[in-house]
């Protein structure tokens, strides 16, 4: 329900005035130009999915946060909160016909019904990489280094955010070691995600209902430092332990030395992650996640595809805008254009027009004004860097035959004659 007379949008959901687009698109651009540059290929879908599809291949968490509705022949949809599950029936849907292993990117608008946090919105931009149909962890480095190349292209440095990395294979041999029944590990992986970011470690873990010697675990669990740690409890040659190892010897090699990190307690709050799993955070871990991902084994056959291994990451642009805000690194205003051209009298639209037209088929950016103006009015509306140079044309221009081209950062001026502008010259 409105709350009033003032229109503002629904809670949680966001306008984007051009200033703020102008901070958007730095952060979207980024995305697609390191997607391709890591040679993915883009996908989409619509925002409206099967209510029952999401249901039952997002995480529970997730699935409490629909925003669900029935369309007016009683179907049953929903606004997508994550990308994955639409992902899986897309390629479960073609598999035959696409080569594996295939590299998939999409830039995708979720709404989820949280609690609003800070980074945290109802609504959120979501940049996703999968990688379909490899089994070695050549997917999971390919994924992080290219996450970690967006992050670097943003302006952050190395030690500005950390990707920390654990595998759910890795915890359920620990748990096992620990002696807590398989039956558990699931409710255990939701505890251990919710761990650190609850302030009622009691209630949590009450309302999970777990066994004494489980509950006991979740505090040996975050005792295990190192990944040497781990390896003494459960041996070095675990399987987990390889394929760790294994990853960050590949991120090491691509230079993420700096940004890399164990960390026994990142689980993922998603059901369908069978492996590694990753989060990334700024190094002060004052923020949530900036971005998450993992490995999924079932999901393409529990969407009636064929068994495949899936690897991929989603990124909001929520906490990302704010941490590169915090450091300065976000432009203010909207792209400076190429030239704006402004016109005393009516007189002098045709020809202002006719000068527009031109530098705009030769693929100049022109702000091209919509009425006369003073001078001084168009000056200051153009001047304070919106654009990069002026044309302003008064009555002594259309009797000279010439307009004078003025570049606002050096103050230089060039005077151009009409004739110019003719198609034949
Ligand atoms: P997720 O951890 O639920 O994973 O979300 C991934 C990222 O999306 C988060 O780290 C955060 O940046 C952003 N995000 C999620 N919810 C919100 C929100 N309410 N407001 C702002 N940002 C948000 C997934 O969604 C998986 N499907 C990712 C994935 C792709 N796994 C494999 N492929």
């Amino acid at each position: 329900m409105s709350s009033g007379s003032s229109f503002s949008p629904p809670r949680g959901m966001r306008d984007f005035y051009p200033e703020e687009m102008a901070a958007q698109n730095v952060i979207l651009r980024t995305w697609r130009s390191v997607s391709e540059s890591f040679g993915f290929e883009e996908y989409d879908a619509c925002i409206v999915e099967n209510l029952d599809l999401l249901k039952r291949k997002s995480g529970e968490d997730i699935v409490k946060q629909i925003y669900a509705f029935e369309d007016k022949s009683g179907r049953e949809l929903a606004l997508r909160p994550e990308m994955t599950p639409t992902l899986a029936r897309m390629i479960a849907a073609r598999q035959g016909a696409l080569a594996m292993p295939l590299k998939w990117y999409t830039i995708a608008q979720c709404f989820r019904y949280e609690r609003m946090t800070r980074g945290r919105r109802r609504e959120h931009y979501q940049w996703n990489m999968d990688i379909v149909g490899e089994p070695s962890v050549s997917a999971e480095a390919e994924v992080i280094t290219a996450v970690c190349a967006a992050l670097s292209r943003l302006g952050l440095s190395p030690t500005d955010f950390v990707v920390r990395i654990n595998d759910r294979a890795l915890v359920a041999a620990v748990l096992a070691s620990l002696g807590v029944d398989a039956a558990y590990h699931a409710t255990m992986f939701l505890v251990l995600d919710k761990r650190d970011k609850t302030d009622d470690l009691a209630a949590l873990l009450d309302n999970a209902n777990l066994p004494p010697d489980a509950v006991q675990a979740v505090d040996q669990l975050a005792a295990l430092r190192s990944l040497d740690d781990v390896a003494r409890l459960i041996g070095e040659d675990a399987a987990p332990i390889q394929s760790l190892r294994e990853l960050i010897k590949l991120l090491e090699l691509s230079g993420l030395t700096k940004s890399v990190a164990f960390d026994m307690s990142v689980v993922r709050g998603l059901d369908y992650y069978t492996g590694i799993v990753f989060e990334g955070n700024d190094a002060k871990a004052d923020m949530r996640a900036i971005f998450g991902g993992g490995r999924y084994d079932n999901l393409l056959k529990a969407v009636g595809g064929k068994p495949a291994s899936g690897v991929g990451l989603g990124f909001g642009d929520v906490v990302i805008h704010d941490l590169l805000a915090d450091k300065n690194l976000l432009p203010g205003a909207a792209p400076v254009l190429d030239v704006a051209i402004g016109y005393m009298g009516i007189e002098q639209r045709s020809i202002a027009t006719g000068i527009a037209s031109t530098m705009r088929a030769a693929g100049s950016s022109v702000d091209l004004g919509l009425h006369p103006e003073k001078a001084k009015q168009f000056f200051s509306r153009v001047g304070n860097g919106r654009a990069r140079q002026a044309i302003f044309l008064g009555p002594d221009d259309l009797a000279a035959g010439e307009y004078r081209i003025k570049n606002l950062e050096d103050r230089t001026e060039k005077v151009v004659p009409f004739s110019a502008l003719s198609p034949s010259d």
